[in-house]
């Protein structure tokens, strides 16, 4: 099961990480990101909100681009290696049960493996969701934020409960 690689705008990352840090401290928390892309998602939170980020991707130049763009970027300041995973992986088979937030950015015929995902994750735990939302019947119970205005592109996050 395949997604291209769309990566999330810059100003969307942006609105959504400032958000959650103020529902929750990011400051240490941990980060996956399912299909990492170009890295951008997981190398924002690591600089701005000194998060613990995972990358998993399964695209051999994707991760090279991602370990470019970290070695270009970082600075014995950030330490930014120090807290950026680059993760050779099938997210489908990815175990996420340890994180505090899961980045996706799923796709309509993949939805029910990422409603699988979302079971996996510890009670607590945010999900957050590009462009296409989960089936609410199927991960109760829940929160819900609706960031769509906020970011000026659809984003659902949900709290599991
Ligand atoms: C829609 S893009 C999202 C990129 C990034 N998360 C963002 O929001 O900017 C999806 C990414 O998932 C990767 N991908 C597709 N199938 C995958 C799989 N089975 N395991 C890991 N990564 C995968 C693609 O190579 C692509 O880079």
């Amino acid at each position: 099961m395949d997604l291209p690689f769309l990566p999330t705008p810059q100003p969307v990352i942006k609105r959504i990480f400032y958000f959650l840090n103020n529902k929750i401290t990011l400051k240490g928390k941990s980060l996956v990101d399912l299909g990492a892309g170009d890295g951008r998602v997981a190398i924002f939170v690591a600089k701005e909100y000194f998060m613990q980020s995972s990358a998993v991707e399964i695209n051999l130049e994707m991760l090279q681009t991602i370990k470019d763009t970290i070695a270009q970027i970082d600075s014995d300041k950030d330490k930014l290696t120090e807290r950026i995973r680059v993760i050779e992986a099938d997210l489908f088979n990815f175990d996420v049960s340890s994180f505090d937030v899961v980045y996706t950015y799923p796709f309509p015929k993949c939805i029910r493996s990422f409603i699988h995902i979302f079971h996996q994750m510890k009670k607590g735990a945010y999900m957050i969701c590009i462009r296409w939302a989960l089936e609410p019947e199927q991960i109760l119970p829940f929160e819900l934020y609706d960031l769509t205005e906020i970011a000026q592109f659809p984003v659902y996050i949900y709290r599991k409960g």
